[in-house]
């Protein structure tokens, strides 16, 4: 089939249940719709097809590192879509961001020291710390007017001298926050106070809903917290290639890049060949397609926002960013609301394994036939719970 047969229309996507993946793959022979890991229903963009193809038709595939065209695509975009001019040499490419934050926790400070997050998070986050001997500290992020944020005076009073790293992740998952110039000015205010060096993971930068809000990598603030920050991005999410696993950290300090590249060193291998030439043309000329996509999450999550307003005790916030979108299903009454919502024909993701629960996360990077088809069973379900 040709790369073409799906580009740019995302009402028609490819059939998942005909090649192994975990999505659709956990509810293999059930009629339960899968909403939940975070990658998209979509092909990715025919300009990342054709380079593939392009790529793998030369047969070779042998070891390779990064090269200049690819570098200049990375860092043409970076300024392109975010304002923010990056050098060649800061960055550090990697087989993927969840890899790139743990060789934070071990890159920074030493065994028993703290790292910090707020919850709810994405998963690994609250795992990374322990995996190299930190211990994670969490405060909650709150809920006011309807937007989520930061309590400051709470996040400061949990900062204890052992505390050297701050795990940030902007835009946010789950919570489709994209934090303003404000509140990532006062976060880089407390790192420089407090002497801690930030993680932030920018994951979902290139999925931004609203012009209203957009993405700024913290480290683009000033030098000084350019000096102590390590940024994570990818084009997994974006272009939606998440399991060609390519992604680079950008570190601008050379001495915290040196002990960042010390803490791989022997354990993380280069990112995959494929993964790196469809970076390549994802940044390069992934734009169009970017945009595309972007106009119809936009609709998806219109969508999901006025179904979840009309289900008795559930509500949602705005997702600023993201194809996520974070459920409050507290009022509902329903203990296990993602058991719930699976056993009416809806895959979604458990809050708890996020730091919180009674939420679900659901997934609305799909077409709209099939939105509608999972927003329609979680309000059955909830019809005939309430009439049971
Ligand atoms: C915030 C965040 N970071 C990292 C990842 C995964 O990154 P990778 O697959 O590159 O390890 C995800 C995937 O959902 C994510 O949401």
């Amino acid at each position: 089939m040709s790369p073409d047969t799906f580009a740019f229309d995302f009402d028609r996507t490819p059939d998942r249940r005909t090649v192994p993946g975990e999505k659709w793959g956990r509810y293999a022979g059930r009629d339960i719709l899968p909403m939940w890991v975070a990658d998209m229903e979509f092909a990715a963009p025919p300009a990342v097809i054709d380079a593939l193809h392009r790529r793998i038709d030369h047969g070779v595939l042998g070891y390779t590192d990064a090269w200049p065209g690819l570098v200049e695509a990375v860092v043409e975009g970076i300024a392109r879509d975010h304002g923010w001019r990056i050098e060649p040499d800061w960055l550090v490419w990697l087989p993927g961001v969840v890899t790139g934050f743990n060789i934070a926790c071990r890159a920074v400070g030493e065994s028993g020291d703290e790292v910090f997050t707020a919850t709810p998070v994405y998963p690994p986050f609250l795992t990374a710390p322990a995996n190299s001997d930190r211990r994670l500290v969490r405060r909650p992020l709150v809920l006011a007017d309807g937007r989520w944020g930061w309590d400051r005076a709470d996040v400061e009073a949990a900062i204890t001298p052992r505390t050297k790293l701050l795990m940030l992740c902007n835009p946010h998952n789950p919570v489709g926050r994209v934090f303003d110039r404000d509140e990532l000015a006062w976060l880089a205010d407390l790192a420089e106070r407090h002497d801690l060096t930030i993680c932030s993971d920018e994951i979902h930068c290139g999925l931004v809903l609203d012009a209203a809000t957009p993405h700024v990598p913290i480290a683009a603030l000033d030098e000084r917290v350019a000096r102590r920050t390590i940024t994570l991005m990818a084009p997994s999410k974006t272009w939606n290639i998440p399991a060609l696993y390519c992604a680079f950290a950008i570190i601008p300090d050379r001495e915290l890049r040196r002990r960042y590249r010390h803490a791989m060193h022997g354990i993380v291998p280069h990112p995959n060949v494929l993964g790196m030439v469809a970076t390549e043309a994802a940044y390069r000329d992934g734009g169009p397609w970017r945009e595309a996509l972007i106009d119809y999450l936009r609709g998806n999550r219109d969508l999901v926002m006025e179904a979840v307003a009309a289900m008795p005790g559930l509500t949602a916030t705005r997702p600023e960013a993201t194809y996520l979108a974070w459920i409050d299903c507290r009022a509902s009454g329903i203990a296990e609301p993602a058991a719930f919502f699976e056993a009416g024909g809806v895959g979604l993701s458990d809050g708890a394994a996020f730091g919180l629960p009674g939420f679900v996360r659901l997934n609305f990077g799909c077409p709209r036939s099939q939105l509608r088809e999972g927003l329609a069973r979680m309000q059955r379900a909830l019809q005939s719970s309430i009439s049971a």
